[in-house]
């Protein structure tokens, strides 16, 4: 048996050859993957990772929120995820007196620790495909809710979705277990949480302790129920063991977790829309944005509270195209998807694929224009801040207004949306094409002539002034809803319509694709559904004669610090503990090849035993082309490593108790 096992790996082996570590694969479909995992280094089964019979690693990984992942990590329900991911959960804690983002938060006893309203944790119950009953039905939307009807019942604590994959070639049926009652147990000080801020965000050498806890509580079944103080931390069905052993270059990586979005098979006109207009239109516009808040924030402490969850928003996609259009245009992608569609026509010669390239290309010209109108739109008019605010006013609830007020004034500086409003619609007025703007611009550009002007009477309209009585008839508001009337009425319809006939083309060129190239493994595009991508731990060369190493320390820490630059002003307890000289080498950053992208932030870095070394947090910005097209030479994930984490919980805050329940291996 042993002999007939091991003769089949090896045919498994040839099949699949050994790939650069690209891809994000379907866990319940890893048998396929794991000969070449296991080649690579890890030594568990297919059935440790993905099991519908067993406990197996995926019982340890939940989406945290919308769009995060966490990992359990004691047999009571224990979780890590990132810093940035319970930022928000954590700021709402947090007042003048309790600032945990300032100073960090530790709950010590359960009873210390508090609940989120809003947050829920999923656990993938199961997935199951799906395809020949979607594939049959006459109406795809009708047979998705039957599927996700009999999948789920009220009350059972289950959510349900089918997803479509391999552009509808494939379709998937994904039962989650979703918690609800999740409490937030820890957070270091954002000087470590957020050590770098948007400087160091995206790039390497990296020193971020880019980790939070919370806790899942369920009823005395153990199963979800909304908050109540009797519940009981949950039970989980797997948790994973903590590894000390540390990580050296070469180690096999392995991540688990939620990306949310890729388009790896799209043509080369999609891909150079992507490089050469959108992400320079939008670098462009983002960079008039983040000058001005800079110039405000640099001459007022208030002004830099006020604007540093914005600014870091804008920025945070900012540095990602940058990333991702210079990738894209060094590896020439659109040349390369220029040729290889160029040989899948040549094959497609008289099949029913052909010309569908073509019939792509097309639809793409006609898409370009409109794309462009809609995103430019969205990163101009629709960004400014005072006319957004006016139409969340006047959609409030009356009672709820004066709350809806607060929150926006407190964190509102009027001179920057000013300046913002000035440079961004007289880049909208040179840059987007006048069939594609309202009637409702021409006619005030008209009126005063210039925008500075119309930037003068907007923002001393009597809303902008404070005197809310008029919202509705307000410049301010009109020109929200004009806008929006427009985006939504004129824009989006013929943007939809030209995007499904689209994705239907795509339909057929992926099958097209997958019959042109019968040896490749073709994975499915991220969609927000569990997958597994593994790599090793890897530095990379990000210009000629500079090598990064994939380890980052202490040391580093040390050499950023300046209490005089708010993203490297350390607390004093990480000085003194390094002071002692026993911390030097304290790991606290690492680089792999792993192929993820947004959303798979916080998932769990995994080493070739199935213990947790990590938790995955960025890519360096060279690599962000990755959700285009994979570099195996540059394209890396960074992650915390979880050294750092005990370290911090452990030595920095004494407060090592919190881990007491967690299992640690070498
Ligand atoms: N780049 C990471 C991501 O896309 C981290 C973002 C949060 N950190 C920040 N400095 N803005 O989510
Ligand atoms: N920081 C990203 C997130 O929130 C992960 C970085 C990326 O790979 O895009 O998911």
């Amino acid at each position: 048996m042993r002999r007939i096992l091991s003769v089949l790996a090896g045919a498994l082996l040839c099949a699949f050859p050994a790939l650069a570590d690209e891809g994000m694969w379907l866990p319940s479909l890893i048998s396929q993957r794991i000969a070449d995992m296991q080649a690579k280094g890890f030594k568990l089964s297919a059935e440790d990772i993905y099991s519908v019979n067993q406990a197996s690693l995926k019982d340890a990984v939940v989406l945290f929120g919308g769009g995060c992942t966490g990992e359990v990590v004691s047999k009571e329900g224990l979780l890590f995820t990132n810093h940035h991911c319970g930022y928000s959960y954590i700021q709402k804690h947090s007042s003048v007196e309790h600032d945990y983002l300032k100073d960090g938060f530790w709950a010590l006893t359960r009873d210390q620790e508090l609940p989120n309203p809003g947050l829920t944790v999923s656990f993938l119950d199961r997935m199951e495909d799906v395809t020949s009953v979607m594939l049959a039905a006459p109406d795809k939307e009708l047979a998705a809710a039957e599927l996700v009807k009999q999948a789920t019942a009220p009350g059972n604590g289950l959510s349900a979705s089918v997803e479509a994959l391999y552009y509808g070639n494939q379709y998937f049926l994904f039962v989650y277990r979703v918690f609800t009652d999740v409490r937030f147990v820890g957070a270091p000080p954002s000087s470590i949480g957020k050590f770098g801020g948007d400087t160091d965000n995206w790039m390497w050498p990296r020193h971020t302790g880019d980790f939070s806890i919370f806790r899942i509580y369920a009823d005395k079944d153990n199963n979800p129920a909304p908050y109540s103080p009797d519940n009981v931390p949950y039970t989980p069905k797997k948790y994973f063991k903590v590894s000390l052993g540390g990580v050296k270059e070469g180690d096999f990586t392995f991540i688990y977790g939620f990306p949310g979005t890729t388009q790896e098979y799209i043509t080369s006109d999609a891909v150079r829309y992507i490089s050469e207009v959108s992400d320079p239109a939008k670098i462009a516009l983002r960079t008039l944005r983040l000058d001005i808040q800079k110039a405000y924030m640099s001459n007022s402490q208030a002004v830099r509270i006020q604007y540093s969850s914005k600014n870091a928003s804008v920025s945070n996609s900012w540095k990602k195209w940058q990333g991702e259009m210079k990738g894209i245009r060094k590896m020439k992608t659109v040349q390369s998807k220029k040729e290889y569609e160029a040989a899948f026509e040549k094959w497609a010669k008289g099949t029913r694929y052909e010309g569908i390239t073509e019939k792509l290309a097309d639809l793409y010209r006609r898409l370009e224009p409109i794309n462009y109108a809609r995103e430019y739109t969205s990163e101009t008019a629709l960004a400014i801040e005072l006319p957004q605010f006016a139409a969340s006013y006047v959609s409030a609830q009356p009672e709820n207004r004066q709350a809806v007020k607060e929150a926006f004034l407190k964190d509102y500086y009027m001179p920057i949306d000013v300046q913002t409003f000035i440079d961004l619609m007289a880049e909208y007025g040179k840059n987007v094409d006048p069939e594609f703007q309202p009637l409702y611009y021409k006619v005030h550009m008209d009126l005063y002539d210039n925008v500075k002007d119309w930037a003068y009477a907007l923002f001393t309209s009597p809303f902008a002034q404070g005197d809310y009585s008029d919202v509705e008839h307000d410049p301010v508001y009109e020109f929200r809803r004009e806008f929006v009337k427009y985006y939504n009425e004129q824009l989006l319809p013929v943007y939809r319509d030209l995007t499904s006939q689209i994705t239907e083309l795509y339909h057929d060129y992926m099958q097209g694709q997958m019959e042109f190239e019968p040896g490749k493994t073709f994975y499915p595009d991220a969609n927000l559904t569990l997958r597994v991508a593994y790599g090793k731990v890897q530095g990379y060369e990000p210009q000629d004669g500079i090598y990064y190493h994939p380890q980052s320390t202490l040391t580093g820490i040390i050499e950023k610090d300046n209490p005089n630059i708010f993203d490297y002003d350390i607390p004093q307890a990480l000085r003194d503990i390094y002071a002692t000289g026993l911390y030097d080498d304290q790991p606290v950053c690492f680089l792999a090849t792993n192929h993820t992208t947004g959303g798979n932030s916080g998932s769990p870095v995994i080493n070739a035993d199935g213990n947790l070394i990590g938790l995955n947090f960025d890519r360096v910005w060279e690599g962000t082309q990755s959700d285009v097209t994979f570099d195996p030479e540059i394209c890396r994930n960074i992650s915390l490593d979880v050294r750092y984490l005990v370290f911090v919980v452990d030595k920095v805050f004494h407060v090592g108790a919190i881990l007491q329940e967690v299992e640690f291996v070498d």
